[in-house]
């Protein structure tokens, strides 16, 4: 086999065999092909696309590069959420919890935060003293005792997307539909969950800027995970603005503890509860939503879901009593706040723009290796629909210094709209899309 036969078929629109695409993958990994042919190769499938075949071999050679999760010895179900990626989004740190109350395993390996989006791992890395790098004992140890865990990307999982995805950011081929579904459910299945909950966000904030787009990737992501044996479930979520009242590392934490308490803002439980009542059932731990639904909510109720939060902060390190008292009060020195020119309704809150504050505020990242801090970021006082005096706060910024809040709220400042008439209501869940 010649690399250059294989880019030769996907440039003229053939389909390649489980052969032709592994020859190709395991061949860049192991240093025998240039990345120059890769490159070609990666542009040929943006412009030509995969069928659903090539898109599972893909998936499948990928999984196989590195190493699995072995979750053996420990009973089941292991059920795990995995987005797309938006702003403001803390609907992991909440929905483990509450789906392990509910008697389901979850093994989450999440991300940090890159561009204008957030990462699962810096938020709780900002609660004092906690890792999410465990090794797999740690990882196998947390789920066994609190029925979840949260950990990174390590070196050996998945060799071939971290190599594949670099290349990807330099060659212009990220947005390509069967290359996104590759590279996230080769990564889940490494993890070792039996049945995966996907939340495609749409919308500025989010990496498909559109429905149409993100049900493209919800349905290539179903049908590809079906095919890896997987029941899966996704939901078409709305990112056109930030979710909840916070954006920043321990703002988040803190809004996830309000949400344990019953105090969490309403974006932020319908959507969690959407997604956990659907682990629930593709983990077979009830037979319907409705029945799942009261599930989640009695955990909530009963603080067991919080029990289990906390629980896992002190088992990944976090000092529990320092964030507790740390709540309400970690904030970077200086803040401003953006206000409303004059008595108005927000009329929308631009998530992308918003994302990208928090970029410039060290909440998020522009490359992979910017640090980030845990006391900035952004909490609303109102969000689209509300109701706002002349002069009155929407939303402060917190910054460690000048520059970076000046630079921040013009951003933010241009995020926010104000109009005379009170906008509809955002519709959060837009579509399911299922393969049980
Ligand atoms: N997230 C991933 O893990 N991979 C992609 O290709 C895009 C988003």
């Amino acid at each position: 086999m010649r690399a250059v036969d294989i880019v030769m078929k996907k440039r003229d629109g053939g389909e390649l065999s489980r052969e032709e695409i592994e020859f190709l993958v395991s061949g860049y990994v192991s240093g025998n092909i240039p990345e120059y042919q890769v490159s070609s190769w990666l542009m040929a499938v943006f412009f030509k696309g995969m069928t659903a075949r090539e898109t599972g071999f893909l998936t499948d050679v990928m999984l196989h590069s590195g190493k699995t999760i072995d979750l053996s010895g420990i009973q089941g179900p292991f059920v795990d959420k995995h987005s797309t990626g938006g702003v403001g989004d803390k609907l992991s740190l909440i929905l483990a919890p509450i789906v392990a109350s509910c008697g389901v395993r979850v093994p989450m390996m999440s991300g940090r935060s890159l561009g204008h989006t957030g990462g699962t791992l810096d938020k709780l890395e900002s609660i004092p003293g906690y890792t999410a790098r465990l090794t797999e004992a740690r990882f196998r140890e947390g789920i066994l005792a609190d029925g979840f865990a949260m950990t990174g990307q390590t070196e050996e999982i998945v060799p071939a997307d971290r190599l594949l995805y670099s290349l990807r950011d330099v060659t212009a081929t990220v947005e390509s539909v069967p290359l996104i579904t590759a590279s996230i459910l080769s990564k889940k299945c490494a993890e070792g969950a039996e049945a995966l909950v996907f939340d495609v966000k749409s919308g500025p904030g989010a990496f498909m800027k559109t429905p149409e787009d993100a049900e493209r990737l919800a349905r290539s992501l179903v049908d590809t995970g079906r095919a890896m044996g997987k029941r899966i479930i996704a939901l078409i979520t709305d990112m056109t603005e930030p979710l909840g009242l916070t954006v920043g590392n321990f703002f988040e934490v803190e809004e996830t503890l309000d949400c344990l308490e019953g105090t969490g803002p309403a974006d932020v439980m319908e959507v969690t509860l959407a997604l956990s009542e659907r682990m629930l059932v593709a983990a077979g731990k009830a037979k319907d939503a409705e029945s799942a639904r009261s599930r989640c909510l009695a955990v909530l109720e009963s603080k067991e879901a919080r029990t289990r939060f906390l629980a896992n902060a002190a088992r990944q390190g976090g000092d529990v009593d320092r964030m507790l008292a740390l709540r309400g009060n970690y904030r970077a020195p200086f803040h401003a706040a953006v206000t409303a020119p004059s008595s108005s309704f927000v009329t929308a809150i631009n998530a992308y723009g918003i994302g990208m504050a928090s970029v410039l505020l060290g909440a998020g990242r522009s490359k992979t290796s910017d640090p980030v801090f845990p006391d900035v970021g952004i909490i609303f006082a109102k969000k689209s629909g509300d109701r706002v005096e002349a002069g009155g706060e929407v939303c402060t910024l917190y910054a460690r210094d000048e520059a970076a809040l000046a630079g921040a709220m013009d951003l933010a400042r241009k995020a926010v709209s104000f109009g005379s008439e009170k906008p509809d209501p955002i519709k959060h869940i837009l579509k399911e899309i299922s393969a049980l």
